[in-house]
């Protein structure tokens, strides 16, 4: 007998090995989905899959063709796929020493001392590959997933998707110009792919996170922390239980009329 709301379906989460995506794996199966936990990291999709009691399905999600397969695969082992969650993502790297000149201008600008502040050089320092990269992880990778799961869902003519944008794909800051772009974009791209899909049954939202107590904030200093804190409203980090109830509300029939749209949990975090 079915009693769960999601008994049955089957669920495909990207960068589920950790973090966010190891919280929705767990939200989702404790609602009765079959789980399928991807991860660039195999270890971690085998070690969260056998926790949620789904399988593993490691590859890197910027790779179109392992999403196909995976995808297919699905589809050949369940005959179905129900929700698909594009989570895999990567934090900006080497922002330590900028974020402490600017904090050092912040001191400067408050003394309205201006010509004395100093160039961050976020931008200046950032690389092809570290531009390339954060693009390709994000916007690529659910590009991809997008696809690959559409080819599916069109054809049974039901399914729910929600890409995990970022609050800075809103509010972009001054350090994070790539993860910016990318997490802007999947938006503009969550809302295209909802007006295709609207009528086919599939809906397709983003969710944009503030600052969650993931292994993703690990780079970050002391310092970096505390000043992100005192712009956080509730005055603490997101928890990822706090996300994936949200997650778990967009997947489920509780949000039926819910698409294209664009649903942020920040703590009243303010740029
Ligand atoms: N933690 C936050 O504060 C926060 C805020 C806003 C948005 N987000 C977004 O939430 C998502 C999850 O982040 P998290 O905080 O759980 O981080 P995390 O580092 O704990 O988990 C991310 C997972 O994605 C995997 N991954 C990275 N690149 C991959 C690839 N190419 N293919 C497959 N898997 C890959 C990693 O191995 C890791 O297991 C990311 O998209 C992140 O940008 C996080």
């Amino acid at each position: 007998m079915n009693n769960s709301p999601l008994d049955g379906q089957v669920a495909f989460i990207t960068g589920a090995g950790s973090g966010l995506g190891a919280a929705f794996a767990s939200r989702l199966a404790q609602d009765g989905a079959n789980v399928v936990v991807n991860d660039l990291d195999p270890q971690a999709a085998h070690h969260i899959a056998s926790v949620v009691e789904g399988i593993a399905s490691p590859f890197d999600v910027t790779d179109s063709s392992a999403f196909d397969a995976a995808i297919s695969d699905v589809f050949d082992r369940f005959g179905r796929l129900d929700i698909l969650i594009n989570n895999a993502g990567i934090a900006p790297s080497g922002t330590a020493a900028s974020f402490d000149k600017a904090i050092v201008n912040q001191m400067l600008r408050m003394e309205t001392r201006i010509s004395e502040m100093q160039p961050l050089d976020y931008l200046t320092s950032l690389s092809d590959q570290d531009w390339d990269r954060m693009i390709r992880v994000h916007l690529y990778g659910t590009f991809y997933g997008c696809r690959a799961a559409l080819r599916v869902m069109q054809q049974q003519r039901f399914g729910t998707i929600v890409n995990i944008s970022s609050i800075l794909g809103q509010s972009p800051s001054a350090g994070a110009a790539h993860y910016s772009t990318a997490k802007a974009g999947i938006i503009a791209f969550t809302k295209s792919v909802a007006d295709e899909t609207a009528h086919l049954g599939i809906r397709v939202n983003a969710v944009c996170p503030g600052y969650i107590d993931t292994p993703l904030l690990t780079p970050f200093s002391e310092l970096m922390m505390a000043a992100i804190v005192t712009r956080i409203g509730i005055g603490r980090l997101g928890t990822v239980g706090e996300i994936a109830e949200l997650v778990r509300f967009l997947v489920g029939p509780e949000s039926s009329y819910c698409t294209g749209s664009v649903f942020t949990a920040s703590g009243g975090y303010n740029a």
